[in-house]
């Protein structure tokens, strides 16, 4: 049974990489007709021959399979009227005023929460490692450590001792590692104040504050998010922040991990947050000799992508090198990236950023929205 709130709610966590606000609140969305499994959406695009036309729709078929039910989404594209499309700017101008607000990251970020439904498989090692590997391919990337108390980040990317500034208006300056720009509860824990400070946040608070009080360069391809393991709040509120965010499961080759599979899938509906991809981490140890031992078992990555019907992104063996590199500050893809390890994750970063390439930033309505950023300057 698939309920119409829950389309919309979906629907309204599909953003125009352009105007940067949800589809819905643009008036694009014209029709939704839900028969049984099949979701048919009618959407309007400022115009026909939008170069983003496929990431729109690509978008919204994610987000609707996520719906509990939901087996098929047709869509037809349409193109607006005149009327409509100045509508849209309006809706877009008074946005952009409201805007200023939320969060300092671009709604052309690409925003991916490296999750997993337990503790300790990897996310942190993986989210580093991953962001690496972006930055590596000519990306900019920010990478923002979310697990507030169990940090471990700075360590992984060798930034011990630094610690990070304040800018203009306030404003959190990122830590620069390898071309990534970091920011991380452990770089902000010196002084007792802001110790003491941040102890009384709720979790949920202390990421609003890493979104909304971070100079996030304006112009990151890519802003990977290290989650803490356990609970969705984290989760829950980073969908509530960054609606476009999107999440990149880490699960060990373990079979038995069924439990595992509902409760990422649960985690996923909850927040609305779409699934793009399943990376196995541990994937077995190759000795010296070439013997390989499947330590951890094996096919729990792509069980757990069939169960969620998405991709498995890679599969990484254990190497010793992937800690031994974390505990130094020497990340895997930097100091060893001819090692099975870190060609596995630069594969698996691969995958990942052609499922979402980044947001082009000329295309159909760049222009509208850079008229609709000067009218709302100009009150
Ligand atoms: N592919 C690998 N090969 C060898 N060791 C690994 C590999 N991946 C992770 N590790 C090691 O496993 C341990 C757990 O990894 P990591 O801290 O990245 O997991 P996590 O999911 O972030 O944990 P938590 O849930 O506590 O945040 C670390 O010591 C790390 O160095
Ligand atoms: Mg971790």
């Amino acid at each position: 049974m698939v309920h119409m709130t829950e389309i919309e709610a979906a629907l309204a966590r599909v953003i125009d990489p352009e105007l940067g606000a949800d589809i819905v609140d643009l008036g694009m969305v014209k029709n939704v007709q839900i028969d049984g499994g099949t979701v048919t959406v009618k959407i309007a695009l400022t115009i026909a021959a939008c170069p983003l036309r496929n990431q729109i729709e690509n978008e919204v078929v994610r987000k609707l399979k996520a719906v509990p039910g939901v087996i098929d989404v047709e869509i037809e594209i349409g193109a607006m009227t005149q009327a409509e499309r100045t509508a849209l700017m309006e809706r877009a101008r008074l946005r952009a005023r409201e805007q200023a607000e939320p969060t300092m990251v671009h709604p052309n970020t690409r925003v991916v929460a490296v999750s997993s439904g337990k503790g300790g498989v990897g996310k942190s090692s993986l989210s580093a490692n991953l962001a690496l590997a972006i930055a590596g391919q000519g990306h900019r990337v920010g990478l923002l450590d979310a697990d507030i108390w169990g940090f471990s980040i700075p360590r992984i990317l060798g930034l011990g001792g630094e610690r990070l500034e304040a800018g203009a208006e306030g404003k959190i300056i990122p830590a620069e590692s390898h071309g990534l720009q970091v920011v991380s509860t452990g770089l902000l824990l010196d002084d007792e104040d802001t110790a003491l400070m941040w102890r009384g946040l709720m979790l949920s608070k202390a990421l609003e504050q890493f979104l909304r009080d971070v100079a996030w360069p304006q112009d990151l391809d890519y802003l990977l998010l290290d989650m803490p393991p356990g609970t969705g709040d984290v989760q829950m509120a980073l969908a509530r922040l960054l609606p476009q965010a999107e999440m990149v499961v880490v699960t060990t080759p373990q079979l038995a991990a069924q439990k595992v599979a509902a409760r990422v899938a649960d985690m996923a509906r909850r927040s609305h947050m779409p699934v793009i991809g399943v990376i196995e981490n541990m994937s077995g140890f190759t000795a010296p000799d070439g013997r390989h031992y499947p330590l951890f078992g094996s096919g729990g990555g792509n069980a757990l992508a069939e169960d969620l019907g998405v991709e498995l992104l890679g599969a990484v063996p254990i190497d010793p090198r992937v800690a031994e590199g974390g505990d130094a500050g020497s990340p895997v893809v930097v100091v060893e990236p001819d090692s099975a390890a870190a060609v596995a994750i630069a594969t698996a970063a691969k995958a990942l950023t052609s499922l979402l390439p980044p947001i082009a930033d000329d295309g159909c309505s760049a222009r509208l929205t850079l008229v609709a950023e000067q009218l709302a300057k100009m009150g």
